[in-house]
């Protein structure tokens, strides 16, 4: 069996694929045919699924495992796939171009942050775990050492000649105390990380609200003009 990321991977690469061929390979106009019109309205449908995901992370609450971020990423991919079948080489309308370019930003940014918002997720929870791991070592180092013994020590740390006695505890509760600052350090570099991908996150939202914008305009427009294929 074929684990989510390859079925994601294999999936994008298709659509990449099938986005150059269908931009480089002349074709006749097929998106009003009886099949293009299936493969469009197939289309639209998968990609509108893709909002059970935040729907049920913001309304719902439902997050983690209970709401995994495949089935989004999948219909994302799988969507835009039948929704470039459909159009093929045949830019038609003006509106169909414009639905057209921003669900490929969309899909853009959704890989873009696929890569790199679960980079920072994971990196930062394990520097989480890391540090409240290590403040419990320097708690424990710090219990070890004396006031006064731990003082001579830092004395003779900051001083560049005096050679202060030998503090087996102290030093090892330096070096705690070194790797906590250090771990600070990084989780302030990841959390402003966090934040910028929560700020990428509104833009492939506010991609999105344009997308189906552009996509209930489309509709209607071909709704209207009528259906050639009908009798
Ligand atoms: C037509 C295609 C797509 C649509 C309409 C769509 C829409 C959305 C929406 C509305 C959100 C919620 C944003 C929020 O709650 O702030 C979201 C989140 C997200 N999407 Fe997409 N998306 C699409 C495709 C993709 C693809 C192809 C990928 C990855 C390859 C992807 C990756 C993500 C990621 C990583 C998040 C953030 C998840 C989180 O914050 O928990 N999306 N998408």
């Amino acid at each position: 069996m074929m684990d989510d990321r390859t079925i994601h991977i294999l999936l994008a690469g298709f659509l990449g694929a099938l986005l150059v061929g269908a931009v480089v390979i002349p074709t006749q106009p097929f998106s009003g045919a009886l099949a293009g019109h299936a493969l469009g309205i197939a289309g639209g449908i998968i990609m509108s699924l893709t909002l059970v995901y935040p729907f049920r992370k913001r309304i719902l609450n439902k997050k983690g495992k209970l709401n995994p971020l495949s089935s989004h990423v999948f219909f994302g991919l799988a969507g835009p796939t039948l929704v470039v079948l459909h159009a093929g080489n045949n830019p038609a309308s003006l509106i169909g171009i414009f639905t057209y370019i921003s669900m490929l930003l969309v899909v853009l940014s959704g890989i873009v942050g696929r890569f790199l918002f679960k980079k920072v997720n994971r990196s930062l929870k394990e520097q989480k775990g890391d540090l409240e791991r290590l403040r419990a070592l320097l708690d424990r180092k710090r219990d070890e050492v004396g006031a006064r013994e731990l003082e001579t020590f830092l004395e003779a740390k900051a001083s560049l000649f005096a050679s202060g006695e030998e503090c087996r505890a102290c030093e090892e509760l330096h070096g705690v105390a070194l790797s906590v600052a250090e771990t600070e350090h990084a989780i302030a570099v990841f959390d402003r990380a966090k934040l910028m991908f929560k700020r990428w996150s509104m833009v492939h939202l506010y991609l999105t609200a344009v997308l189906f914008a552009m996509l209930a305009v489309h509709v209607l427009v071909t709704t209207y003009y009528g259906l050639r294929w009908l009798p």
